[in-house]
């Protein structure tokens, strides 16, 4: 690792030179599903109420992240977010603040079917669902609840209530759902949802994860030529995690070109451009997902800490993010914790 002083800027600058913009903020670990590749089916302790953050706490973070730390873009995750019952007032609360940051929630759906329009009301920008199958008895084998209905109203419900673009998060494993990546494009595009496939990452709670079994971003590409023309993507990327391709004669919602994207986390790592930050529902920042060190702002939030403190904690914390995940080195370690318990 380069060592060199800390540069006195107030951004969340790394030793590789990424600036974080893009806070992550788990608002709980607890879920109404049980999704294999996240959660054993009995699911798991959750944190004790006394160690999450209270609705006031989060938002003082999400201030002082904004307003002294150059965040742009704040993302409500879990867990599942909307089993947190303040999400209304946390997001009023960041919408509220100047330079106003762009928000969005990663979601089950699971009632989001009532949530959608007043969320909507409260400042959210737009929706990223979970929808790995369409198929119902799929679903239940997948998530261990037979939920797959409640999700597609809440998809519905999303897209009525202008939360777009709707994203919709697709995950294939081997031998339950690795035939659907034509299945769910054509239901994405035919409702105008943008979807993307994550690969599979060490992140199951089980640690049963299998680089051996895992679904590649290339056999995903390979499947959806079968049933589409993909053509280049010629926007910039950025920071974004997803590699997009255009599916030829299709538009969006918009009437833009429509697209599909691959999140090839594990055999195309994005981490040279990560432009994450990451809160736990119990008030650590984390500088990654597959971080195996966190810094705790909750005992200088209850301790007393000053804003400015609290942003510098935050910035320290950021200075030691690592180049790389390293999920293909053999002395790969999983965090400690779980997906649900970090945040998307
Ligand atoms: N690998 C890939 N994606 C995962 N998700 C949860 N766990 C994993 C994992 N182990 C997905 C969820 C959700 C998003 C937050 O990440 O399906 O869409
Ligand atoms: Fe819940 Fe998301 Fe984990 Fe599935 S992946 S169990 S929806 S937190």
């Amino acid at each position: 690792m380069v060592d060199r002083p800390r540069p006195r800027v107030d951004a969340l600058v790394d030793r590789f030179g990424r600036i974080a913009t893009d806070l992550r903020v788990s608002l709980t670990d607890r879920c109404n599903l049980r999704c294999t590749y996240c959660m054993p089916a009995e699911g798991l302790p959750w944190l004790p109420k006394s160690e999450i953050l209270t609705d006031d706490e989060v938002n003082r973070l999400i201030r002082v992240a904004v307003q002294r730390l150059g965040v742009r873009e704040v993302r409500f995750t879990g867990g599942e977010p909307l089993l947190r019952p303040g999400l209304p007032g946390i997001v009023a609360a960041a919408a509220a603040l100047r330079p106003r940051p762009r928000l969005s929630l990663t979601t089950n759906a699971i009632g989001l079917a009532r949530m959608a329009a007043p969320l909507r009301a409260a400042g959210l920008d737009r929706v990223n669902v979970s929808l790995d199958t369409l198929h119902a008895e799929r679903f239940d084998a997948i998530a261990h609840r037979r939920r797959l209905p409640d999700v597609l109203a809440g998809l519905t419900a999303a897209a009525d209530a202008g939360l777009t673009p709707v994203k919709l998060n697709a995950v294939l494993l081997r031998g339950v759902n690795d035939d659907e990546a034509v299945p769910l494009l054509r239901f994405a595009l035919t409702h105008g949802y943008e979807l993307r496939f994550i690969e599979q990452m060490p992140l199951d709670a089980q640690h049963a994860w299998d680089r051996g079994a895992m679904i590649t971003g290339g056999e995903i590409l390979a499947a959806l030529r079968a049933g589409f023309t993909l053509l280049p993507d010629p926007a910039e990327r950025g920071g974004a995690p997803a590699e997009t391709w255009l599916v030829e004669g299709y538009a969006d919602a918009a009437g833009r070109p429509a697209k599909v994207g691959v999140i090839g986390s594990v055999t195309r790592p994005f981490c040279g451009d990560c432009d994450r930050t990451r809160l736990t529902a119990d008030g650590q920042v984390r500088a990654c997902l597959f971080a195996r060190e966190e810094s705790d702002l909750r005992a200088g939030l209850r301790g007393g800490a000053t804003d400015e403190e609290l942003a510098e904690r935050w910035r320290v914390a950021m200075w030691g993010k690592r180049a790389g995940h390293g999920i293909d080195d053999p002395a790969f370690l999983q965090p400690g914790r779980p997906m649900s318990a970090i945040g998307g």
